[in-house]
């Protein structure tokens, strides 16, 4: 079982979070990290360029990517995990584009999109940090309940709920196809090290699950009990139910 981190306030997660990710940059100049979208993790990246700014930390050799991606979507809407990151810590840092990796919005060939994804992963020497949010059924990424423990990276499904504001900020039509792209576990698992974060008394019953209950596909973050090197950084709400 990993190391469980608990902080009481808002601004303190960010600035612990955002340490994870400076340390592992100290620690491997040409670190590989991966980050997650949502609002779990707006603040600690924003943390993350308002300490570079203070403390220029070297990031010239440092290669970021997206665990994930909203495929049918523009990469520019606002929404797309390629926007988000390049707004809240991408650009701030004065990351090129060949340091940053993302799965694409827009693919003729997902499954070869997401094979080049995770082989240029893996030519950068693996993942050494990958920082994970966490959904309130207990997704990582695009991976819903249910998805077996070995999914690869691949072309997912999107929650009804995701989809629906998409659509509605987009005006896409009902046919219009939409996806999650994501890390697949088998692949999230061979990170050398994961910091999932949670914050949110919403998020409470999805930490026991994952924390406290049995391995199981229904909570795809209990998966992170097998992983050796894993930390789970929650707030107290978060944690309320450990
Ligand atoms: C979405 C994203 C995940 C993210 C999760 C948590 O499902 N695809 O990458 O980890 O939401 O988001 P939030 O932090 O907003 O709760």
């Amino acid at each position: 079982m990993g190391k469980i981190t608990v902080i009481q306030h808002e601004a303190a997660f960010d600035t612990v979070a955002a340490w994870r990710i400076i340390s592992a940059v100290e620690d491997k100049a040409d670190a590989v990290i991966g980050l997650s979208t949502g609002r779990t993790t707006k603040g600690l990246h924003q943390r993350v360029v308002e300490i570079h700014a203070d403390y220029p930390f070297d990031v010239s050799r440092v290669t970021f990517f997206g665990q994930d991606e909203i495929a049918g979507v523009p990469r520019d809407y606002w929404g797309a995990c390629y926007t988000m990151l390049k707004t809240e810590i991408i650009d701030g840092l004065g990351i090129p584009d060949d340091r940053f990796r993302m799965l694409p919005t827009a693919s003729d060939d997902f499954e070869a999109s997401c094979r080049a994804f995770t082989e240029g992963i893996d030519r950068r020497g693996g993942i050494d940090l990958l920082m994970l949010g966490l959904g309130e059924n207990g997704h990582i990424g695009f991976n819903q309940p249910g998805t077996p423990f070995d999914a690869p990276t691949r072309l997912a499904g999107i929650h009804p709920e995701l989809e629906a504001r998409v659509r509605r900020d987009l005006s896409l039509p009902d046919d219009a196809p939409l996806g999650g792209v994501t890390l697949g576990l088998k692949d999230a698992m061979r990170a050398r090290k994961v910091v999932l974060v949670a914050k949110g008394r919403h998020k409470a019953e999805a930490v026991r699950h994952i924390l406290r209950g049995p391995l199981t596909p229904e909570w795809p973050g209990s998966l992170l009990q097998l992983h050796p090197a894993c930390e789970y950084l929650l707030d107290a709400e978060a944690a309320s139910l450990l």
